[in-house]
């Protein structure tokens, strides 16, 4: 040890304290607080544990039968266009240093070319302990199911080295995009095919829309290795999909009362935790089928760690939280930037650990 680290940390000097005396003076009168602003999701227990160190990790833990080292996953999004390889590879590169888990985007481009491989080859930067996971829309996967064609999405994820595909079940993008696609049979009946033929782990997600208990019910009856929620409250994709439409009819007509429908990541918790607890108790319409699938990735409108926290915490089954909007602001230019969000986002939960115990845990109102 170092004399400084043996003493702990160097204490401020005379001018820094007097400086910082004179800035508390300046700050105070911005500093009120308005009372409706509180955030009543937690109790605040100052007294019971100490801070974390600032070395201090996550615990490690199993997540997908893989090694991870905080509950975050790095939510699907690009690859195939120029921008995307620099966000890849900045996104592997702190998933690889913060061991999280993370999500490919759509790997279409690569059913018609090799041309952006590159884009999507991130498990050599990843290593081969954290959890990754290919990715295709349900209209492709439905599309090779029909015409028996599967195998092109097994040698898909054997390439990549993934551990599994995500199957993104996203009807509204696709109905609200001009030249999208139409699913010609229910998802839920492609994704028993798929699974049928026991060809690699799946997970099923949503893109922003979130998914009503009845979709989450029949999922968390199937194999899957997990439910991604891409829930409402962040990302819209309808509304993405339509500021590219160049139609001439009003897209308030065509395609906006779409925009606003969808489940939030809370509505959703409390859905899954009502079919598990029927299922659990054998009561209720949920009770028939035992429930297979028990990991949950939390997506969709989770601003930051503390929503991670709550959300996370709430949830009766395993799970981590994942980002997709918030991972991309940090992750277009110098990983620095990233680095530094993730670091912030560990030490945030950590805090929140040691002294946010969630409310509706607790007896007290
Ligand atoms: C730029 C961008 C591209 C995306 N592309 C995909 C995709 O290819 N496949 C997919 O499953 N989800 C995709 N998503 C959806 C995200 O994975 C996520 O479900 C959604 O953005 C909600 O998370 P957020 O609120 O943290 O952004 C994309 C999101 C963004 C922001």
């Amino acid at each position: 040890l170092s004399k400084e680290s043996k003493k702990g940390p160097k204490s401020p000097d005379l001018t820094d304290l007097s400086e910082r005396k004179s800035d508390h003076l300046s700050f105070a009168t911005q500093s009120q607080t308005d009372l409706s602003e509180l955030d009543r999701r937690f109790y605040y227990e100052p007294l019971l544990q100490a801070h974390p160190t600032r070395e201090e990790k996550w615990p490690s833990f199993t997540f997908l039968g893989k090694s991870m080292g905080a509950p975050i996953w790095i939510s699907s999004m690009t690859g195939g266009t120029d921008k995307a390889r620099n966000i890849n590879q900045n996104l592997a590169k702190a998933a690889k240093e913060f061991s999280l888990g993370m999500g490919l985007g759509s790997c279409r481009p690569l059913l018609q070319s090799e041309a952006h491989f590159e884009d999507f080859n991130l498990r050599p930067i990843l290593g081969p302990h954290v959890p990754f996971y290919a990715n295709l829309g349900m209209a492709q996967v439905e599309k090779l199911v029909q015409e028996d064609r599967v195998q092109i999405i097994v040698k898909l994820v054997e390439k990549l080295k993934a551990d599994g595909l995500i199957i993104h079940v996203n009807p509204l993008q696709e109905y609200v995009q001009e030249e999208g696609d139409r699913f010609q049979s229910p998802p839920l009946e492609t994704i028993k095919r798929v699974l049928d033929k026991k060809l690699f782990p799946i997970i099923v997600k949503e893109v922003g829309h979130g998914m009503g208990p009845q979709s989450l019910k029949s999922l968390m009856e199937l194999p899957l290795e997990a439910i991604d929620f891409g829930a409402m409250g962040g990302t819209n994709f309808s509304v993405i999909e339509a500021a590219r439409r160049k139609e001439k009819v009003s897209k308030e007509f065509t395609v906006q009362p779409l925009f606003k429908v969808g489940h939030s990541a809370e509505e959703m918790i409390n859905y899954i935790n009502h079919i598990g607890q029927e299922k659990l108790s054998g009561s209720g319409p949920h009770k028939s089928h035992p429930i297979e699938c028990k990991n949950f990735i939390i997506s969709g409108g989770v601003h930051n760690y503390l929503d991670g926290h709550f959300l996370m915490n709430s949830l009766k089954f395993p799970a981590i939280y994942g980002q997709a909007h918030k991972m991309l602001l940090h992750a277009t230019g110098d990983y620095a930037l990233l680095q530094e969000f993730i670091t912030s986002q560990i030490q945030g939960l950590l805090m929140a650990k040691n002294f946010l115990p969630l409310r509706t845990l607790s007896a007290y109102p």
